[in-house]
């Protein structure tokens, strides 16, 4: 062995020191993610205790940004919780628990009151009472909206209130890499900022990392969504569920960026928006449920491609036009962008994958099976969903959970925990072709219309980049292997698992 030089020394001193510099005292509770269930949980979780919230990019970041239909509810007086119960059942092939449904349904209402009160302006009638779209699968006009961009305004206010809060402290660009367990308990989690590896003791973790579109080449999810906290789960030993209940979205616009797809938001089609075929017919039911309609598209598309329309009635064609553009101002701008004007010309559409119904399995109270390891929002699985989400309740579930999470948590105690570096070890990230290959393979094997033969072969292709050395590909590569097992577990069609 070589001796050590005197440079050597001398720099292995420096990084002990600046390693022991980073020493400050460990929140009470770290929050993982900042849509619309980290922002709002960090809100709830801080009338407990100190609270941590860490996000992987921006603050404004995930899919909730991205929301554009809005937030089902029971609001007017024809509508009845029963009917968005039985709704929400069905939807999901009564594969939901009854339990979870009637509970997040119920408390819908107070959840809307809440964001109301943070802040959130939803569009409003001429008399003041909330505005109430339509959308696929409910029997009634229930979803409370911010034009087209419901996400957006959501975030907004929640993000004012979360900035202004002494009790929350926010870290950006900072990434959750796995939990700290010791006897089956959550003692912590450990980081990546600075391109430094940190050490985070803390009593309680909870999980708003959000969904896994980024698993398909085809999808309506941002970059961020690589279900990373169903990973650090998985790996933590907790238990998943339902992982093969992927939901592909009815109408996203045929082109792609990178391997995201536009969304043509279900209201349109809540607004009169009808679906053709290459010869100019229709050919299901616009507002059927989103697996039965993702379905038939795929089927049509075989013959050619599909279009999201507007029946041409010359009386009304310019009312109509005018309509559209201020109800749907984001979608008009985006297709006009692109040579489509909204209510006038046949827009090409595709289903593309869109949400994650199973996840990281939690009770009522947002419990995990590890103690003092919650998780909420998209990368949870409550039950509420069943095998196929209902259009417009996943901002519900989110924000129904997120806000009661205060009230969940164990009682906090005193303690000294500290903050530590533990490494300086230079993480390699992403690796840009093995991601679109995993994203290819789950698209061609695991996509609207699965086989077993298909399902095998994606299992044991991805199998081999489950211990690679990039994080993104290392979770991308369990949650894809994850959503292949439970598929294969499921042998016939349920809801949006669809075997041939
Ligand atoms: P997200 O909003 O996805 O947030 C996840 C957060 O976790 C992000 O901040 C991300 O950066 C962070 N994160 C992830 N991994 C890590 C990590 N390792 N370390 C640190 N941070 C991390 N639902 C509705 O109910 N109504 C709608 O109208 C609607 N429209 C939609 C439109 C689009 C285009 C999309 C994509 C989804 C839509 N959905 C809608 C679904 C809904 O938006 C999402 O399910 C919901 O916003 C998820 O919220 P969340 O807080 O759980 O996760
Ligand atoms: C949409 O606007 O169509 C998306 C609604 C949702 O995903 O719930």
């Amino acid at each position: 062995m070589t001796p050590p030089t005197l440079l050597s020394i001398a720099a292995q001193k420096m990084k002990k020191r600046s390693l022991q510099n980073f020493s400050q005292k460990s929140p009470d509770i770290v929050v993982i993610g900042s849509g619309i269930a980290g922002l709002l949980s960090a809100l709830s979780a801080s009338e407990k205790g100190s609270v941590l919230l860490v996000t992987k990019k921006k603050l404004s970041s995930g899919s909730t940004p991205y929301a554009q239909g809005g937030i089902a509810a029971v609001l007017s007086g024809t509508d009845h919780f029963e009917k968005h119960i039985e709704d929400t059942m069905k939807a999901g092939a009564f594969h939901n628990s009854r339990e979870v449904v009637k509970y997040v349904v119920q408390k819908g209402p107070q959840a809307i009151q809440k964001l109301i009160e943070f802040g959130v302006k939803f569009d409003q009638e001429k008399n003041k009472n909330l505005a109430l779209g339509l959308e696929g699968g409910h029997s009634e006009n229930r979803i409370i909206h911010a034009k087209d961009a419901t996400g957006r305004i959501i975030e907004k206010a929640l993000i004012a209130k979360v900035r202004s809060h002494k009790n929350i402290t926010i870290w950006e660009n900072t990434l959750a890499l796995d939990l700290i367990i010791e006897k089956k308990t959550c003692k912590g989690i450990k980081l990546l900022r600075n391109k430094k590896i940190i050490k985070v003791p803390t009593q309680v973790v909870v999980l708003c990392t959000g969904g896994t579109g980024q698993v398909f080449a085809h999808t309506t999810n941002p970059t961020e969504s690589t279900g990373d906290g169903i990973a650090i789960a998985l790996r933590a030993g907790a238990g998943v569920r339902d992982m093969e209940f992927i939901q592909f979205h009815p109408t996203a616009f045929f082109k792609k960026e990178n391997n995201r797809h536009f969304l043509l938001s279900e209201a349109i089609r809540g607004e009169g928006g009808i679906l053709i075929n290459h010869e100019g017919k229709r050919f299901t039911k616009e507002l059927a449920a989103r697996d039965i309609l993702s379905r038939a598209i795929y089927e049509e598309q075989k013959h050619g491609k599909v279009f999201l329309t507007f029946e041409n009635t010359k009386s009304t064609k310019r009312k109509k036009l005018l309509e559209l553009k201020k109800r749907f101002p984001e979608i008009f701008t985006h297709l006009k962008k692109n040579g489509y004007i909204l209510g006038k010309n046949p827009i090409p559409i595709t289903p593309v994958a869109h949400y994650l119904c199973g996840g990281i399995e939690v009770n009522l109270r947002s419990e995990t099976s590890i103690k003092n390891l919650f998780a909420i929002g998209e990368c949870a699985r409550t039950g509420l969903h069943g095998a196929n989400r209902l259009a417009s309740n996943s901002l519900l579930e989110a924000a129904v959970f997120a806000s009661e999470i205060g009230g969940n948590l164990p009682k906090i105690q005193q303690t000294n925990f500290k903050i530590k570096e533990i490494s300086e070890k230079n993480i390699s990230n992403t690796h840009q072709k093995i991601i679109k290959k995993i994203q290819e393979i789950m698209w061609q094997e695991v996509g609207i219309i699965r086989t077993k033969n298909g399902l095998q072969k994606a299992f044991s292709q991805l199998n081999k980049f489950k211990n690679h050395k990039s994080r993104e590909v290392k979770n991308l590569a369990t949650v894809a292997i994850a959503i292949c097992k439970q598929a294969l577990q499921r042998k016939k069609s349920l809801g949006c698992h669809t075997m041939k």
